[in-house]
């Protein structure tokens, strides 16, 4: 194994240098080998990519697709993105300029805060949310405007947009998520039409990755691509909305002068991408209309199982509007740093679940609700009686002190 030459390793990028890899995959791993335990950690369906996507993606190898396709897509998948915007969010997109489709939302996320920042510039978060924008734009030098939701239900107020960019006047963009991850919360129609109010005024991006789209359970989806279409950069993709996270395809959408520079890091990175992904995500575009729907069902009676169980507890929670995440607040009784009781779970109560911290939030825990029902049952049912357990322990040291 090569010996690295003295002190190489210390004149890489001063930025990437401090980055450090993902802690939600690297405790999900650690809690893996954790005999019989209910993983509730990943966000990942736990649904298999529908057989007609699979048949599409089998009929392109057969066909002898393997050349270098065009970088930002193939005709067939780019309208088949632009007619999925349109029929479901009424976004208006030209196939041919205005969309890139990458390696999943993740490497979009790169594309773009490549693109956009310089070093130094500001990248308003509101928290908690997904922790790869944070990490790519310090990767590229961007500075982090973090902006704490948690008293308004994790939703960004009109307000404290306001405050922060008072005190961030030269921020350069925004991140926004909807439905969200780690609560799940989504943004409603005043809501966003709150927040672009004041957007408007200002000469700031606004990124807003909207790939749980197809997963909200009491209204259909609002679009801040819709409210701004003029500054917005869009996210979606194809990992939640039709099972395919193993195949790698997001898309970014946004006006053409913006998309263009997008497109050609992009294009540095892949060239192009996969023609099997690209073929099977085609298909979930163009004829998947009904795949997501079927999970939605099945998502939301978890989603309502974990709402009345967790109101039977008496534990206080986000209320989940989409995706398939149930964030809830750490009882007062237990243990309340998140990674420590995250492994005491783990260890005791063979549930695992996902720090609120990892996302930016102290106090809360995940719990990714991609699992069977049956699952989810057990995983309720070991937390409540460990829950109880602590609870009692508590109560009697407390009794104890209070008796000396
Ligand atoms: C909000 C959000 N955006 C993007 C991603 C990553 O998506 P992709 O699989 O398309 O890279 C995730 C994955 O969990 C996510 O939660």
């Amino acid at each position: 194994m090569p010996e690295v030459k003295k002190n190489l390793d210390k004149k890489t990028n001063s930025f990437v240098q401090g980055a450090k890899p993902s802690q939600i995959i690297s405790l999900n791993k650690e809690f893996k080998k954790i005999d019989n335990i209910v993983l509730l950690t990943v966000g990942e369906p736990d649904f298999n990519t529908p057989e007609h996507i699979k048949k599409a993606a089998i009929a392109d190898i057969q066909a002898n697709d393997s050349h270098y396709g065009p970088s930002s897509g193939t005709p067939e998948l780019l309208q088949s993105v632009a007619d999925f915007l349109k029929n479901h969010y009424h976004l208006n997109y030209d196939p041919a300029t205005e969309i890139v489709n990458t390696l999943g939302v993740t490497e979009g996320i790169c594309d773009t805060m490549k693109t956009i920042l310089n070093p130094g510039d500001e990248l308003i978060v509101p928290e908690p949310t997904f922790p790869v924008y944070a990490a790519a734009a310090s990767a590229f030098g961007g500075k982090i405007v973090p902006v704490s939701t948690e008293e308004s239900g994790f939703i960004l107020t009109a307000e404290k947009l306001k405050q922060v960019l008072l005190a961030h006047p030269q921020a350069k963009a925004i991140v926004l998520t909807t439905p969200g991850n780690p609560t799940g919360v989504a943004y409603n129609e005043k809501q966003i039409q709150a927040l672009v109010n004041v957007l408007k005024n200002h000469d700031i991006f606004v990124i807003s990755d909207e790939i749980y789209s197809e997963l909200t359970y009491d209204r259909p989806h609002s679009s801040f691509a819709a409210a701004l279409p003029g500054q917005t950069i869009l996210f979606n993709g194809v990992s939640k909305s039709h099972a395919m996270t193993g195949y790698r395809l997001g898309i970014i959408a946004g006006p053409q002068s913006i998309i263009s520079q997008i497109a050609v890091i992009h294009q540095l990175i892949t060239t192009a991408l996969p023609d099997v992904v690209m073929a099977a995500a085609t298909e979930a575009f163009s004829a998947g209309e009904n795949d997501a729907a079927t999970m939605r069902v099945e998502y939301k009676k978890r989603r309502d199982y974990l709402i009345d169980a967790f109101t039977k507890l008496d534990i206080s929670f986000a209320y989940p509007d989409g995706a398939f995440y149930f964030f809830f607040k750490i009882p007062d009784y237990l243990e309340q740093d998140g990674f420590k009781l995250a492994r005491q779970i783990a260890e005791e109560a063979k549930v695992g679940l996902t720090p609120g911290v990892a996302f930016g939030q102290a106090g809360y825990l995940r719990l990714s609700y991609a699992a069977s029902l049956d699952q989810i049952k057990i995983a309720v049912n070991r937390l409540s009686e460990f829950f109880s357990k602590q609870k009692q322990a508590q109560a009697k040291i407390y009794e104890k002190s209070t008796t000396k």
